[in-house]
């Protein structure tokens, strides 16, 4: 049997079928997914304010992904050259150890209510430590279907906010498990039922009720453990690519300035995931960052180090605040499709195949950045995408890719000029 052809090589056509063929895809989330049945200009309409049309962005397959053992494809929705690539490249490497290995804490968010002009502050949180079982009980009242499904409201908090510009206040934290959600509805709608409850209880004023996105209850974690033998490329030995991505995290770990780029980097495939499946990507960036300043100081998502055997091992835990349903999640047909496409059947299946791609885009940038630097694999890939739109068959991509980035002109007429060349000279 011939080979298959390989994705990248393959026209757009080409790889949806072979989507289709891999995943048993239905027809309309395949259309949904190549944007020719995206969202409509009515769907649009329906989800924000003054709509005049829709935005699309590429969307691409990573490859490769093993997550806790299941084989998944991966749409990310992103702009930027190499992050796919990049990605699909590092999955493959972390399947010499097996694939990565995710799990996540209950879907459990943080919503705050504010409380103001108090008289007394431990003598109202006294009270709304007393009154915590009524407090939830009548929180469970909102959403008899997110009870019925397992969630709901789990706990409350009192927190004293001390050292304000407008003097000390009190916050209740109510804490919900909203499942399969994103879950700011629930939660927010959740304190404004409160919200009498609670000025009765304390005697005070509330002001805020809402949603925190320092969502430190809703984590998702990913690790993965590659042998150095699958490290070694060029002139690097598995070794020394596994010391470099080290010492490269270790600058995260160490400087800010260094961590806000090495962070963007794993959000670069963060974020691509949690567009394309319809999430809310401010949120989870939010929730990132405040989670890597955590300890005071804002430092890396992820930790790499040497496992026993010596093999690179990787992790990365963050909040992921993502659900499969509600918000655009099914309202958007290619966020739809994509959410089918990864098979993921709950908000936390999805988290956990999200963080994982964001560890893989981290190692994908520290390999690079800390062996040959990031252009010249950058070079390679745009060069690739020109021979390929030049019309170079498969068996030259790689002359012709390696030709043009020697010579540093990567175009489509230098592409055709050099396949001449091949062609005359009987090859
Ligand atoms: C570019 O989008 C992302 C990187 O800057 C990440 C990093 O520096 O680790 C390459």
């Amino acid at each position: 049997m011939a080979d298959k052809k390989k994705f990248y090589l393959s026209s757009i056509t080409e790889r949806l079928r072979q989507l289709q063929a891999e995943t048993g895809l239905s027809d309309a989330a395949l259309a949904a997914l190549s944007g020719e049945q995206g969202l409509t200009p009515d769907q649009a309409d329906h989800m924000i304010e003054n709509v005049v049309g829709t935005f699309a962005l590429p969307l691409g397959i990573a490859r490769n992904f093993v997550v806790n053992g299941r084989a998944v494809p991966v749409p990310m929705a992103v702009e930027e050259p190499s992050v796919v690539a990049a990605a699909s490249y590092m999955a493959k490497l972390a399947n010499a150890g097996g694939g990565f290995r995710a799990s996540t804490t209950e879907a459990e968010m943080i919503g705050q209510l504010q409380i103001l002009d108090l008289d007394d502050i431990e003598q109202a949180a006294d009270a709304l430590e007393t009154a915590r079982a009524d407090l939830l009980a009548e929180a469970a009242q909102v959403d008899p279907v997110l009870t019925k499904l397992g969630g709901g409201p789990r706990d409350i908090e009192v927190r004293r906010i001390s050292d304000s510009p407008i003097g000390p206040f009190l916050v209740m934290h109510l804490i919900m498990d909203v499942r399969d959600a994103m879950g700011a509805n629930a939660i927010n709608t959740a304190l404004e039922r409160l919200t009498p409850s609670v000025e009765r209880l304390t005697g005070g004023r509330a002001l805020l009720r809402i949603l925190s996105n320092l969502a430190n209850k809703r984590l998702a974690k990913a690790s993965c453990r590659i042998p150095v033998d699958a490290l070694t490329f060029d002139e690097f030995s598995g070794e020394d690519v596994r010391d470099r991505v080290i010492e490269a995290w270790a600058f995260a770990a160490a400087d800010p300035y260094r961590a806000a780029t090495h962070n963007k980097g794993i959000m670069n495939g963060i974020d691509a995931v949690v567009l394309a499946t319809g999430n809310d990507w401010r949120a989870v960036e939010a929730g990132a960052h405040a989670y890597a300043a955590r300890s005071g100081k804002y430092t890396s998502l992820s930790t790499w180090s040497k496992g026993d055997d010596g093999a690179l091992v990787g992790e990365l835990e963050m909040p992921m605040a993502v659900g499969v349903v509600g918000g655009a999640t099914r309202v958007h047909p290619s966020a739809s499709a994509a959410i089918e496409l990864m098979g993921v059947k709950s908000g936390r299946e999805l988290a956990e195949v999200i963080v994982s791609v964001g560890l893989a885009q981290n190692l994908g940038a520290l390999r690079a950045l800390a062996t040959e630097g990031i252009q010249r694999g950058h070079m390679a890939l745009h060069a690739r995408q020109v021979a390929v739109a030049a019309g170079v068959p498969e068996k030259w991509i790689e002359v012709v890719v390696g030709q043009m980035v020697k010579e540093n002109h990567i175009h489509v007429e230098r592409a055709k000029e050099i396949i001449r060349n091949l062609k005359a000279e009987g090859k």
